[in-house]
């Protein structure tokens, strides 16, 4: 057992006036004295929001956390961070992911705590408050949020985030009204959690447990399940230990576990968001992870669990089935299983047993649903610095595809022309959208799976090519290609593609080019016009003087990197 001391007693062990200021101002709340001799105190980062419907059940979460805490000997005190509703946000959370991860570092850093424990859900809550984390390096435990329970629509299933996907296509083939689309609403969000596909928050929380930053198995488990409780509070007895055996985060962040959250990502069909976020996790705690990564170690891995978007179920099932477990134990021979996790077990150990109930939603790796499910990294002369696109979500006769661009300068331009009847487009045009990256939007948002022209829905077109350097919901599928970098409004090639121009898309190759010639290119660039900055003042002017390009995780220069626990000044 560790003997190192707490950390937190560096605010309640003095005896002298400031030892007084730090506890007697506490004592409003009516803590016992020997709360500050040295229990572990362990803050409860929340991102509790009612602006953040997948979260929204996050402070009775809190509760039972607090029980676990209390009953190992901690000291548990909750403190809220900015939380991001992706939903509601504008004009995008990913704008403020990186805000949020320095509302968590600092609160972490500036407050008398010896372990952290994360609550988390909808899409950027997980990354945003791991990366803070990271810049600190305490020791920490995440608590996912769990995704909602099935939606079920005239007794179909529904799933929330995906079906959004397919309004546009139902209301223009006259499938669906006003009336219908109100009904499906409460449908398709049925209980508390978050989306309940595969999409960017159940990935995330797949990540945080294939990285090990979970109790095994806790992150399939429906919001809604009595047994999340339990895991709840297990959570919290579990971060008292963590503190006093000193597991803190880059203990278990190695190199191995983030590869471990590739491979596992791969095999569960999980978002294209999780490129951008384990890159920017990976660089504040001080490990080396390249977008070629995830070529590398992901595009192999075939595809094992049958989950929209990629697929039929939805989380629910997938818990039935007997969740991520199944998956890791079925990934055994292509996982590092000595990754250390943070129940001081192993991968291998935490995954040795894991019982499949339904294979129809989890298959075996020697029967998979699909080969090579995991994510392409793309280069070629309209993306120098990489660009992606998840196969699994795409078009097999799209893979490889030449067809003539139609361009859109911005989203604002997309909407405007996107539907009118005299856009010259077919199924064989290429959708290029501009100014949606890190700099552009500002904010890099989910738009890169911009619908379809409404005449080509009518002629029955469901997936075209679309290249654009903003992101996708985790939740959306197509033949798109992400993440273009560098990015248009920084004067990447995307910037200078013209409608007509001939662009060629070959994933096997791994290839996205622009058929014009390097001249030309050149010549174009030379005339290109930077867009005026979209923000003189504020956190927006800070985001865009220091934000980075998507293949470096999209985070603030400033921010990568960590600074520790230690703060050099005391409160005077
Ligand atoms: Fe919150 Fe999908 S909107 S997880």
């Amino acid at each position: 057992m560790h003997k190192k001391k707490l950390r937190s007693q560096e605010w309640f062990g003095g005896n002298d006036k400031m030892g007084f200021v730090h506890r007697s101002w506490l004592r409003n709340q009516g803590y016992p004295d020997d709360y500050f001799q040295g229990k572990p105190v362990i803050g409860i980062c929340n991102t509790w929001s009612e602006l953040t419907p997948c979260n929204g059940h996050l402070r009775d979460v809190a509760e039972v956390v607090k029980k676990g805490i209390l009953e190992a000997g901690g000291f548990p005190m909750e403190f809220p961070v900015m939380s991001l509703g992706e939903t509601i946000m504008r004009p995008t959370t990913m704008l403020f992911r990186n805000l949020a991860s320095m509302d968590t570092e600092e609160s972490i850093r500036a407050n008398p705590l010896d372990g952290v424990v994360l609550l988390t859900g909808c899409d950027k809550t997980t990354p945003s408050t791991i990366m803070g984390a990271c810049s600190v390096d305490l020791p920490t435990i995440v608590v996912p949020g769990g995704p909602m329970l099935n939606g079920r629509f005239r007794g179909g299933t529904i799933g929330s985030g995906s079906f959004n996907w397919m309004i546009k296509e139902k209301q223009q083939t006259g499938e669906f009204d006003a009336d219908d689309l109100r009904e499906a609403e409460i449908c398709a969000a049925r209980s508390i959690g978050h989306c309940n596909t595969m999409g960017t928050a159940s990935t995330m929380a797949t990540m945080a447990e294939a990285l090990g930053l979970t109790l095994p198995g806790f992150s399939s488990i429906p919001a809604a399940d009595s047994r999340k409780k339990v895991m709840q509070q297990l959570s919290g007895r579990r971060i008292v230990e963590m503190v006093r055996e000193d597991l803190t985060l880059s203990k278990i962040l190695t190199r191995e576990a983030f590869e471990n959250a590739i491979v596992t990502n791969a095999a569960v069909g999980g978002s294209t968001n999780l490129i951008i976020h384990l890159i920017a996790i990976a660089r504040r705690i001080g490990v080396d992870v390249q977008l070629e990564d995830f070529d590398n170690l992901g595009s192999q891995i075939p595809l094992l669990v049958n989950l929209m978007p990629s697929g039929k179920y939805l989380m629910e099932d997938f818990f039935y089935a007997g969740g991520l477990p199944v998956v890791m134990k079925e990934l055994k021979v292509l996982l590092h299983g000595d990754a250390i996790t943070v129940n001081g077990k192993t991968i291998g150990e935490n995954y040795s047993k894991a019982p499949c109930y339904n294979n129809d939603v989890i298959a075996t790796i020697d029967k998979p649903f699909q080969e090579n499910a995991g994510i392409a990294v793309l280069k070629g002369n309209l993306c120098e610095n990489g660009a992606v696109i998840k196969p699994s979500a795409a078009t097999e006769k799209l893979m490889k595809h030449t067809g003539p661009a139609v361009v859109f300068e911005s989203m604002e331009d997309y909407h405007e022309r996107i539907d009118l009847p005299d856009l010259d487009i077919d199924e064989n045009s290429v959708i290029v959208l501009k100014g949606v990256g890190p700099k552009g939007y500002p904010g890099m948002p989910e738009v890169g799976n911009v619908d379809l022209p409404e005449k080509l829905i009518k002629k029955g077109i469901k997936d075209m090519v679309r290249i654009s350097d903003g992101r996708m919901s985790g939740t959306a599928y197509g033949t798109v290609v992400l993440h273009v970098s560098p990015e248009s409004s920084i004067g990447g090639t995307l910037a200078i593609v013209q409608n007509g121009d001939m662009i060629t898309l070959d994933v096997e190759n791994r290839s996205l080019q622009l058929n014009i010639s390097e001249d030309e290119i050149a010549q174009r660039k030379a005339v290109w016009q930077a867009p005026e900055p979209l923000a003189t003042r504020g956190y927006v002017r800070l985001y865009l003087d220091h934000v980075e390009q998507a293949e470096k995780g999209a985070d603030l220069d400033v921010l990568v990197g960590k600074s520790g626990s230690k703060v050099e000044r005391d409160l005077h």
